[in-house]
């Protein structure tokens, strides 16, 4: 049971490392928002520049709520009450979505905050969570762009007829809201739809399946709902840059082609996926760089092929029933920060080749099996890296006893990891690190999406910018 050591090649001439600290957006949602308009992806492809005037056209919707009725003479003294304004919309285009939202306005059941009392006559771009920009087809006018209820809690059977009938819409964030029911499939005609963040609210049923043909959606995060089912396969062929599906109840194996993905941020913590981690991971190698699986119920031996993913700062696959050593391919993870597997059933000796990365900050491998370590693990324990108690590691404080190790039996691998798990897809490094200084904090971004329920606010500058 005992596995094969990976080598680590001897250390020749030492080299100076100059490190780079790139340091990740506060909010990922920056991304797609640094420094532009709400219609600007992270693609940039729609540039819309924003600041040209607004031209009012004043098309004249006039609904006829304007005239006023002047106080009975016996009135009391009361002041008469304000005038409804009169409903001249800037344009036809406000016009058509006024009556959509006072519609959901009606259904809405609780406001805390009294956000729906901004909600008022006909200048919707200056109602508190709505935000106008020139929409990609008429840079001539204003429509309503983007939707920021983030923190509202703010009560609604359902967003049927809401989302869906804002034709311009390019952002609806409704982070910690009491929002429920499913997905209406009619969001998939909203053509300029690429933040969709229904986080935290009380939304049930299948994944919203519609998101599925919307091409232009890069940022999806759908995560603390109650969503059950199965995650369709075709998700990870979508063109998306963020996908957070964590903390619902999704249940089923992960799809095959989970590494066809070409996000960036995956996060699919706190679910019930079971099964092996998919060797196909390794294809989204050039842009996966966060990877959140923990809490699940994988199973099996690592893939390999997760050492192909060379952008990868932070993997966490922690409390799942993943079993076998770690493969020495591990060893090329150069970016890594965050190497989460405690809570697993792993055995074998610790790969030298992982404890030599250079970036690590945090390597968890505590509550395994593992038997051995060597002298560069064991330094990474004296300086609080890694954490390797409650293992078997024989003369290490804070291990199992010796009859739980021995009533040990790991689980089993749809793939023998014996032909793998000494192939090192990259060349290591000559020398054993000089290591950098690090922040005593991993630079992960993701892992805020899993441990709380927020999401970060529209950045301020954004909406200055609008309105
Ligand atoms: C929108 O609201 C701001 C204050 O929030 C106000 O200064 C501005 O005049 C309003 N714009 C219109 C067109 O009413
Ligand atoms: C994706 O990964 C699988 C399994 O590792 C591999 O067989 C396949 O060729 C890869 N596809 C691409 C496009 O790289
Ligand atoms: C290292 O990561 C693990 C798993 O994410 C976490 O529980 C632990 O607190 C981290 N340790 C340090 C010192 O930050």
């Amino acid at each position: 049971m005992t596995a094969k050591t990976c080598i680590h090649p001897l250390f020749t001439n030492s080299l100076v490392f100059i490190f780079i600290i790139t340091l990740l957006p506060c909010f990922l949602h920056a991304q797609g928002l640094k420094n532009t308009a709400f219609y600007e992806t992270s693609t940039g492809t729609l540039g819309i520049s924003v600041g040209a005037g607004g031209v009012s056209v004043g098309v004249g919707v006039g609904v006829g709520v304007g005239i006023g009725s002047a106080p009975a003479p016996e009135a009391p003294n009361y002041p008469p009450p304000p005038e409804p304004e009169p409903l001249i919309f800037e344009n036809e285009r406000l016009a058509v979505v006024y009556p959509v939202i006072h519609r959901f306005k009606k259904s809405i059941t609780s406001d805390p905050h009294g956000i729906t009392n901004t909600w008022v006559g006909p200048r919707i771009c200056n109602y508190t969570g709505f935000y106008c920009d020139h929409p990609p087809d008429d840079n001539s006018l204003r429509a309503l762009a983007g939707i920021d209820f983030n923190g509202y809690q703010l009560g609604a059977p359902t967003l049927d007829d809401f989302v869906d009938q804002l034709p311009d819409i390019a952002i609806f964030h409704a982070n910690t809201n009491n929002f429920a029911g499913a997905i209406s499939p009619k969001i998939a005609q909203l053509r300029y739809l690429y933040e969709l963040d229904l986080s935290n609210n009380k939304f049930s049923g299948q994944f919203p399946m519609a998101v599925l043909g919307m091409d232009g959606l890069s940022f999806l995060d759908i995560r603390f709902n109650s969503f059950t089912g199965t995650v369709p396969a075709q998700i990870f062929t979508q063109p998306l840059d963020v996908l957070f599906i964590n903390n619902n109840n999704f249940m089923q194996t992960l799809p095959a082609n989970l590494g066809s993905t070409p996000v960036r941020y995956l996060t699919i913590a706190n679910n019930r996926f079971v099964g092996p981690i998919p060797r196909s991971i390794g294809n989204a190698s050039a842009t996966l760089v966060e990877v959140l699986l923990l809490n699940n119920q994988l199973s099996g031996c690592l893939p390999y092929e997760i050492g192909l993913l060379r952008s990868a700062t932070v993997f966490d696959a922690g409390n799942n029933l993943l079993t076998g050593p770690i493969p020495c391919s591990f060893g090329c993870l150069e970016k890594m920060e965050l190497l989460n597997l405690a809570g697993n059933q792993l055995y074998g000796q610790i790969p030298e080749a992982v404890c030599a990365l250079r970036n690590l900050v945090n390597l968890s491998l505590s509550d395994n099996y593992f038997t051995s370590v060597g002298p560069t693990c064991r330094n990474l324990i004296k300086n609080g890296v890694l954490n390797v108690n409650n293992n078997c590691i024989h003369g290490l404080p804070n291990q199992r006893s010796v009859g739980e190790c021995s009533a040990f039996h790991p689980g089993s691998c749809p793939y023998p990891p014996s032909y793998s798990f000494s192939f090192i897809p990259c060349e290591l490094p000559q020398s054993p690190p000089p290591r950098s200084i690090h922040s005593s904090k991993p630079s992960t971004t993701t892992a805020a999406f899993v441990s709380s329920h927020r999401s970060p606010p529209l950045p301020q500058s954004l909406k200055n910018k609008l309105n």
